[in-house]
């Protein structure tokens, strides 16, 4: 399982000594075809990832990959939506390829471009394509970050088509039958400018993820840090106040990434005040009042 930006991606092109047509290869360097007997072996969850359900995704989840349904994951940061993916990944037995999405990525970056080696230029798969052609989830992750015309680049993938035109290459990929695509998306984040346009949205069904309810928010914290479940649930407790600001200072509420990382800091001896102010309340505001809330709501707790 690997998750590459479009310059990791470029990076690890370089490593297996395949370089872009700007720069000049070495003549006597062997160019290694990417993993030319499994082209996924890479991108396979072997792990069974923890993640504790909330609700139906996981039955929704399936239930829509039979029928290869593009998904989209909505929710909030820090709530689950890459860990559910990496799990799903793993409960299908199947490939999962991430791409982080940004304003500077191109479609070229998601779909592939020529390379210049030893040999002359070739052809080289970007992640989407690979996903296509050899049969993986590929996850856009905050595909509202990227560019509309990026955007529109998955839309031949996501209709009854199921195939991705090559226009540089001229081929059209037609969809391996294990393909599918998912994305994920913060709602509150973005712009009008940013959102994405309904013949983007219309394609996917999705699925609504939000902090669990109490009990299961503190078995995740506990799991993920190591802390007990009692501190583990003066930290939900903690967030819960804390996101009850959101929309009344806070931009957005505390994350269970967040709960996790302060409970960690506990598990390995922290004092839990330090540890909140460094991991809950310092990150999440600059308002000196807001802090000064925070902290309040800590101090009950512990
Ligand atoms: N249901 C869950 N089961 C297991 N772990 C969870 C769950 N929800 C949240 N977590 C924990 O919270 C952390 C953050 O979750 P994740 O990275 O999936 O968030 P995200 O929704 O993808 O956030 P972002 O939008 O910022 O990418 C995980 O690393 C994990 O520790
Ligand atoms: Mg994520």
């Amino acid at each position: 399982m690997r998750r590459l930006t479009p310059k990791q991606l470029q990076a690890q092109h370089r490593r297996q000594g395949v370089r872009p047509t700007a720069e000049q290869a070495p003549a006597a360097e062997t160019v290694t075809q990417t993993g030319a007997g499994e082209p996924l072996a890479e991108y396979r969850v072997t792990q069974e990832p923890y993640y504790r359900a909330v609700g139906d995704e996981i039955e929704l989840y399936e239930a829509a990959y039979e029928i290869r349904m593009p998904m989209m994951l909505k929710g909030p940061t820090g709530c689950g939506k890459t860990r559910f993916v990496e799990y799903m990944a793993w409960k299908l037995g199947k490939p999962l390829i991430t791409v982080s999405c940004n304003e500077d990525m191109t479609a070229s970056d998601l779909i592939g471009r020529y390379l210049l080696d030893a040999n002359g230029t070739r052809w080289q798969d970007g992640p989407l394509t690979l996903a296509a052609r050899h049969g993986a989830l590929c996850y856009l992750d905050e595909v509202v970050e990227a560019r509309q015309d990026t955007t529109v680049a998955i839309h031949p993938l996501t209709d009854a088509r199921r195939i991705l035109p090559l226009e540089k290459k001229g081929e059209v990929v037609k969809a391996h039958p294990d393909f599918q695509l998912v994305v994920s998306y913060n709602p509150g984040y973005q712009s009008v400018m940013k959102d994405l346009k309904q013949s983007t949205k219309q394609r996917f069904a999705a699925l609504d993820f939000d902090y669990p309810e109490h009990d299961v928010e503190v078995e995740i914290v506990a799991h993920e840090s190591g802390v007990d479940a009692d501190t583990a649930s003066k930290l939900v407790h903690i967030a819960e106040r804390a996101r009850n600001l959101k929309g009344h200072g806070l931009d957005e509420g505390l994350s269970t990434r967040m709960l996790a990382y302060a409970g960690s800091l506990i598990a390995r001896g922290i004092d839990p005040l330090k540890a909140c102010r460094v991991a809950l309340v310092r990150p999440i505001t600059d308002d000196l009042d807001m802090r000064d809330a925070l902290d309040a709501a800590v101090t009950t707790y512990f």
